[in-house]
């Protein structure tokens, strides 16, 4: 489509020029006035002439009844002027010589863009605080992040995925104390972060206490929890075998969530990593005086830009949430080299970030506007915020158990005879939450339903799995596709090979919204047209030679879009369901 618009908006330009030479105005910005048109019936492209009546000083549609002639080129094969747009219709002839042999030549580069040659990018993403659950909070840091990873690297840029592990801070503290105090080694062992997990929520229990309950908040263990991660910090040999082990453990968790969902990173340096990276940031924060003393602790004022003041250093002196972004970005830029940097989370931390952004600004580091925070709605569950306290949340491992073993009861009873049963139900278990959670932009606050996620009806991951596997199936069946000249005879081909034509455009707005769901509802575009098409036109029972052929080429080219656009999203391929 991108190809089209050009080639259009080049003829328009000639047009314009005829009537006005000195016009100013370029082909991209024509490209950018195009649209696409609410109903078919209006044609596939339509071109607004009111957005020229100020440079040509005429009517809308006496500058359309101008132009009509001038548009024709080899890829419209109609063109309209309806009260000053021009209404386009693709040719069905361009679609079958230009476009479906476009995407049976590129193949896994169709739709791949060229704009990030050259240029780095660091993401970070899913960045899940250690010991603590990994739960549905964190599906949209995760999915998101790495979907944006793929589009980067599908439009030519070198990626960097960081996971910034939340590794460091009182909490060890507190797990350190409540391990000596209710765990052992034997139970860490066999319940693995399960086991973390059950001892943070308790120690923080006991610290806070139940005051509805009457049981007093425990300070004695808030103070020792404190010491212990005094002593972690100060490099303890104890603490910091316990501290390692936890992590250790953690990770393995996480990695096998990742590895469900195909993420992998380039690197797990999370907080703990920068904590001698710090200092120099904050020695060169007070060498250029933006360091005030505020109430012991050290900050950087920010009411010039209506913004709370940014905490470097608590009262103790030691550092915190904001203190570590900023050496952690210095530390990417000079080692890393990014043109861009990514952060992913949620809305919660806009301010955070906003502030520390600032804050780089204002230390003059250049290139404080490649930061780039990129936030996602609020999950709740069941209406009610998530909490790790009182179990209100979903831990993502029992979700993806749910959501496969739903899928594997599906296939025992439909299609028990599946080979690769056990990887299908994954895949598709997987790629319905994943599919159920990019679907939404991803500003919308979203209140997790159980039953809503595992819903497998209407516009869900496994529908378009499974059209997939349905162009898989015809195509496996089909064997050699007649050599003979591709023809578009019908409306549903036509539309088929028109909404596959705007993939890359569609990867293109998905990069510069930051938005994935772009890629999700692209999908679903094309398993609607696909379906049709399959519906209504028979394929391998066509009597015409050429006509089953050219629909052969069709089902190719619709696996070939659907699979890109799955890459995209950490959606797998599921050949057969
Ligand atoms: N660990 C943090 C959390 O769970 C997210 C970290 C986001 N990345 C960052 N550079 N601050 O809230």
């Amino acid at each position: 489509m991108q190809t089209m618009k050009k080639m259009i908006a080049e003829k328009i330009l000639g047009g314009v020029k005829e009537i006005n030479p000195a016009a100013e105005l370029t082909a991209e910005e024509i490209v950018s006035m195009l649209e696409y048109p609410p109903t078919l019936d209006m044609g596939d492209l339509a071109f607004p002439c009111f957005k020229l009546s100020r440079t040509l000083r005429r009517a809308p549609v006496q500058i359309a009844a101008a132009l009509a002639d001038c548009v024709k080129c080899e890829c419209i094969s109609k063109v309209e002027s309806v009260s000053g747009y021009l209404n386009l219709t693709i040719s069905p002839a361009y679609l079958a010589n230009n476009v479906l042999p476009e995407i049976l030549e590129k193949k896994e580069k169709y739709g791949a863009q060229t704009f990030g040659a050259g240029k780095k990018v660091v993401l970070d993403y899913s960045s899940p605080n250690v010991a603590k659950p990994f739960h549905i909070g964190h599906l949209g840091t995760t999915v998101i992040g790495h979907s944006l990873r793929r589009l980067h690297e599908f439009a030519g840029y070198d990626c960097f995925g960081i996971n910034y592990l939340g590794d460091w801070g009182t909490q060890f503290g507190k797990l350190i104390v409540a391990y000596r105090k209710w765990g052992s080694r034997e139970a860490v062992e066999e319940g693995g972060i399960d086991k973390l997990v059950e001892l943070y929520v308790r120690i923080n229990n006991a610290i806070k206490g139940d005051e509805a309950n009457g049981i007093p908040a425990d300070n004695a263990l808030a103070e020792e929890s404190r010491a212990e991660f005094h002593k972690l910090e100060m490099g303890d040999e104890e603490n910091i075998a316990l501290w390692k082990w936890f992590v250790a453990i953690s990770l393995e968790e996480y990695n096998k969530t990742y590895k469900q969902l195909g993420i992998e990173f380039d690197s797990y340096n999370g907080e703990s990593f920068y904590t001698d990276k710090m200092p120099a940031q904050v020695e060169k924060l007070r060498e250029q005086n933006l360091l005030k003393l505020d109430d012991g602790a050290s900050i950087v004022d920010l009411s010039e830009y209506n913004m709370p003041p940014c905490l470097i250093l608590k009262r103790d002196g030691s550092t915190l949430y904001p203190t570590r972004d900023i050496a952690a970005a210095v530390y990417r830029k000079e080692n890393y080299h990014f043109d861009k940097c990514i952060y992913v989370t949620s809305a919660q931390q806009c301010l955070h970030f906003a502030q520390w952004f600032k804050v780089v600004e204002m230390m003059g580091y250049p290139w404080y506007d490649e930061l780039v925070h990129v936030p996602y709605g609020t999950v709740s569950l069941n209406g009610e915020k998530l909490a790790t306290r009182t179990g209100n949340v979903v831990l993502l491992k029992d979700l993806f158990r749910l959501a496969i073993e739903k899928v594997s009861g599906i296939i025992d009873e439909k299609t028990p005879d599946l080979e690769n049963k056990a990887e299908v139900a994954e895949a598709v278990g997987v790629g319905a939450i994943v599919f159920y959670y990019l679907t939404n932009n991803r500003m919308k606050d979203i209140n997790f339903v159980m039953e809503e996620a595992l819903s497998f009806d209407g516009n869900t991951g496994p529908y378009v799995q499974y059209t997939y596997a349905r162009a898989c199936s015809v195509l496996s069946r089909a064997g050699e596709a007649a050599n003979a000249p591709i023809t578009v005879t019908t409306d549903e081909e036509a539309a088929l090979l028109k909404t596959l034509c705007r993939f890359g455009e569609r990867v293109c707005s998905a990069i510069a919204d930051y938005e994935p769901s772009h890629i999700t509802r692209f999908i679903l575009d094309i398993a609607t047209a696909f379906n049709r098409f399959y519906h209504n036109c028979p394929i391998l029972t066509a009597e015409d030679e050429a006509v089953r052929a050219s629909r052969i080429r069709m089902t190719e080219a619709t696996k070939i879009v659907l699979g890109n656009a799955f890459d995209l999203i950490c959606l797998k391929k599921t050949e057969k369901i």
